[in-house]
């Protein structure tokens, strides 16, 4: 039987013994220290890019910023402010690295130039731009939207007969926020209507 103290020993060299230049255990160890380094940054990345600072860099203050600014989400009663990456980023998991992932091919078509930066191009794209957001919001059963708007908040016998038929009705044939909120930050695409019928015929042949 091998004692307590011998088998601490055993693991100690074993954790000092040499692999080619390297004791196994520096390396393991220096993998550790790199490793830990890496979770910390990439948090800390992951932070800053869900920060609007890091959004409207890009998305300039004169085209989708402005088009904000004033809006419930912006300037609530309560003092709730939804930020951008509130309403468009999932909040974890998968769905956000595969966000991110998206993220990055808008970032290469802003350095490539096919972009979004003057009204003109923006206006041009924002129809193809909003179907994408409303494919993933659909997708997501409206994720963000409900990081707010909890099943709580939404009590339906606080709400006007509007707002009460809306999601009485949102319950019985099962939509999501989005198919009846859109353009609710930001100026609609001028062929919304089409776009929409386009956009729940993807859906029904699901
Ligand atoms: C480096 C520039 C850059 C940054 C930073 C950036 N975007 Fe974008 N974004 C773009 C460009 C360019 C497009 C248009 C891509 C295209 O034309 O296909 C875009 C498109 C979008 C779209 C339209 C839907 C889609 O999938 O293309 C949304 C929504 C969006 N961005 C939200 C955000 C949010 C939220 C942030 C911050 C978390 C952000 N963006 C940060 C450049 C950027
Ligand atoms: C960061 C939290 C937050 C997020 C995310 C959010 N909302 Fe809101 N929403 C609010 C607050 C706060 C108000 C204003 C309530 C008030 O002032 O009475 C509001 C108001 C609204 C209203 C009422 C509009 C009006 O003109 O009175 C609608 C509709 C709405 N939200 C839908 C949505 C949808 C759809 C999404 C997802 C795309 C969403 N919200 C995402 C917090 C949020
Ligand atoms: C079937 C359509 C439909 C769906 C789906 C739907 N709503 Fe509504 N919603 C409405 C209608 C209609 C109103 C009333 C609008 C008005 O009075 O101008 C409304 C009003 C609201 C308001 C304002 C409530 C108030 O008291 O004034 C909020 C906030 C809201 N919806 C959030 C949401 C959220 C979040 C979701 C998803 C969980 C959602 N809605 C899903 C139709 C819908
Ligand atoms: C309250 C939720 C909400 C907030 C906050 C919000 N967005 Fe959006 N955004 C949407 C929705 C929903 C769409 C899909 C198109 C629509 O319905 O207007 C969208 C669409 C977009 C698009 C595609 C082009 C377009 O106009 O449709 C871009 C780019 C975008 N958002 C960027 C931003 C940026 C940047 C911010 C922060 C300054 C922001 N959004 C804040 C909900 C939001």
């Amino acid at each position: 039987m091998v004692s307590d103290m011998t088998l601490i020993k055993k693991i100690w060299r074993w954790f000092w013994s040499p692999s080619k230049k390297w004791a196994l255990g520096a390396l393991l160890l220096a993998g550790f220290v790199v490793g830990g380094i890496t979770v910390f940054a990439s948090h800390k990345t992951l932070e800053w890019t869900n920060s609007e600072g890091f959004c409207t860099s890009c998305h300039t203050m004169q085209f989708n910023q402005t088009e904000y600014t004033g809006t419930v989400h912006d300037v609530s009663k309560t003092g709730v402010r939804a930020t951008c990456s509130q309403c468009h980023v999932p909040e974890q998991g998968l769905n956000l690295m595969i966000r991110k992932a998206q993220a990055a091919n808008d970032v290469y078509q802003h350095f490539i130039g096919k972009t979004i930066d003057t009204k003109e191009k923006l206006e041009e794209r924002r129809g193809l731009l909003a179907m994408r957001e409303w494919t993933r919001m659909k997708k997501s059963d409206s994720a963000g939207c409900r990081s707010c708007h909890t099943e709580m908040n939404m009590d339906l016998s606080n709400q006007n007969l509007r707002a009460r038929t809306g999601h009485t009705l949102a319950k019985n044939e099962n939509k999501t926020c989005i198919d009846c909120h859109k353009g609710i930050a930001h100026e609609l695409p001028a062929n919304w209507v089409e776009l929409e019928k386009q956009l729940n015929l993807n859906f029904s042949k699901k």
